[in-house]
């Protein structure tokens, strides 16, 4: 599976939920009319989160009717963005960060447990279908690394252990709590620290 190449299975029609349509609809208020072609990329994520984190061709179509954009200009924003899939990705979608401060931190140990979890090679579905994994660039949470998104939610200072247990939760089609594995809060020091003052190797 390529996620950027459309797949060959797609739903013949694509339409917002009547949420999403609302969602849309408030997106695309806040250009001027003459502008609304800005709200492209909203309209996509919405599209994308509403099919199981991929966009079909029907999709594609959808929001250019919606924007009075053409399907090419479209085509080419979805083909353009790395977040944008065009084939199935799973109802998990684990991208795991291997950029420097990341793969420093053990980012290796946790693309090797989505390979023997999920599937032997990155952009594969799993055999139940449910996940794939893919690396990618640095999504900006470096101070917590290592890390990997999940959807729309961000799980950090992982190791192999940490890793192994979200990623069985998930093919059992549960989602994990996200955040630090530590239970840090955002990037606060470990161990309630909150000062450097008398506290050796601080
Ligand atoms: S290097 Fe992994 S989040 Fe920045």
């Amino acid at each position: 599976m390529n996620m950027k190449k459309i797949s060959k299975t797609q739903p013949e029609l694509f339409e917002f939920t009547e949420e999403n349509y609302k969602k849309a609809k408030n997106e695309i208020k806040k250009y001027p009319n003459e502008r609304k072609a800005s709200a492209v990329l909203a309209l996509l994520h919405l599209a994308q989160n509403q099919n199981d984190n991929w966009i079909p061709v029907a999709a594609i179509s959808y929001v250019a009717k919606l924007l009075g954009m053409s399907y090419i200009k479209v085509y080419e924003i979805v083909t353009f963005y790395s977040m944008f899939n065009l084939s199935p990705v799973g109802k998990y979608f684990v991208q795991v960060c291997t950029t420097t401060p990341c793969m420093i931190r053990g980012a290796k140990k946790i693309t090797d447990t989505c390979k023997k979890h999920i599937s032997k090679n990155e952009k594969e579905l799993s055999d139940n279908k449910l996940c794939s994994w893919t690396e990618v660039e640095c999504l900006g949470a470096c101070v917590n690394a290592p890390m990997m998104q999940i959807n729309q939610d961000y799980f950090e200072d992982l190791d192999e252990i940490k890793a192994e247990e979200i990623i069985k939760k998930l093919l059992n089609d549960e989602f994990p709590e996200p955040g630090s594995a530590k239970k840090r809060k955002n990037n606060s020091p470990e161990n309630g620290r909150t000062t450097l003052i008398g506290i050796k190797n601080a």
